[in-house]
């Protein structure tokens, strides 16, 4: 440092100080982002030897089976020490109250079966919800009149939970937003002797435009209505926190809130309120609207990347599920 600096103002306190070299900045750096806080979304398709890229994802890819296991020991390897399973199911193997999601046989169980065979210590989050699996496209069972029925999908939910936990899954993930559903999830897995399968909550899923990639590329957008008599109201945050204990007092082991980067104050009011793990989901809506203004040049893609993924950490997020996971754990390589 020069000690001519001429500096004319009289401060004791000049927090540039702090920032003045790299060493001292990292030392001072609150937020670390590693591989360890990633969780990858991952879409698995019928068939041998696909992978076709989803048009409104550029770099996420729904794979058939054979395709994805090679890719979860790439992304192990890279660190990644979680995955979160979605399936693309068929038109013809979806019905009216979406049977096929507890099928034991089905897409999810034999993906999930494979997985744990080729890469037993990667953590495998199976997504409960029925929207992939019903002919309607809603997360739970369509009443005469349009209505989703709460109870009687909660049961459905349950069967599906313990299919899971039978073919391997490490833990499930709630995101159809039914009340009551994970204190069945719990009692359910705990009968069928699954006391070991941790539920990861959606607590506060809100109604948000920001999955419409995503239901493209499971073919999933909900054929009539929205989902507002489910997923939350964007516009509420004590509600969330109402999400958050109910779903702690009925067993969930962790919670989440979705999305990130609009929700970020939510994220703080939970993760302040709580003692479980905190997970935060950077959605397809998020994920597209930075590769798309990468893909035009109009910003510096992986800077914003690592500077989104840190803001979602700072704002208290211990987990980050997000299609970026691959991309990141190779930048910290
Ligand atoms: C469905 C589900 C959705 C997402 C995860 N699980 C879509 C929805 O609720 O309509 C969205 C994830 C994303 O946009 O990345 N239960």
């Amino acid at each position: 440092m020069s000690p001519a600096d001429s500096n004319s103002l009289s401060l004791r306190y000049r927090p540039r100080r702090l920032r003045r070299t790299s060493a001292l900045r990292e030392m001072v750096r609150e937020t670390h982002l590693s591989a360890n806080d990633l969780i990858y979304p991952m879409f698995v398709t019928e068939g041998e030897n696909q992978k076709v890229e989803v048009a409104s994802m550029p770099g996420c890819y729904r794979f058939s089976l054979d395709l994805l296991l090679a890719e979860i020991a790439d992304v192990y390897q890279l660190g990644i020490q979680a995955i979160a399973l979605f399936p693309v199911v068929p038109e013809s193997k979806k019905d009216e109250t979406g049977t096929e999601s507890y099928n034991r046989d089905g897409l999810v169980q034999r993906t999930v079966a494979a997985i744990k065979q080729e890469v037993p210590d990667i953590t495998v989050i199976t997504d409960i919800a029925l929207d992939p699996f019903t002919s309607h496209g809603h997360d739970g069972l369509l009443g005469e009149d349009g209505t989703i029925l709460n109870d009687p999908t909660v049961e459905v939910l349950a069967k599906m939970a313990v299919s899971q936990a039978a073919a391997g899954a490490d833990m499930v993930a709630p995101s159809d937003m039914m009340d009551g559903r994970i204190g069945a999830i719990r009692e359910s897995l705990d009968a069928a002797g699954y006391t070991n399968v941790g539920i990861l909550a959606y607590s506060a899923k809100y109604a948000s435009a920001y999955y419409g990639p995503f239901r493209d590329a499971l073919d999933s957008a909900p054929k009539s209505g929205d989902k507002k008599t489910y997923q939350m109201d964007p516009a509420n945050s004590r509600e969330a926190l109402k999400e958050v204990m109910l779903d702690i007092e009925e067993g969930a082991d962790m919670v989440m809130v979705k999305p990130a980067l609009p929700y970020l104050d939510i994220i703080r009011l939970v993760s302040d309120a709580t003692d479980v793990p905190v997970a935060a989901y950077n959605v397809s809506g998020e994920y597209a609207m930075i590769k798309a203004a990468g893909q035009m040049g109009w910003i510096d893609e992986k800077k914003v990347i690592l500077e989104t993924l840190t803001s979602i950490k700072r704002a208290g997020a211990d987990l980050i599920l997000t299609y970026f996971a691959k991309e990141v754990a190779l930048m910290l390589k």
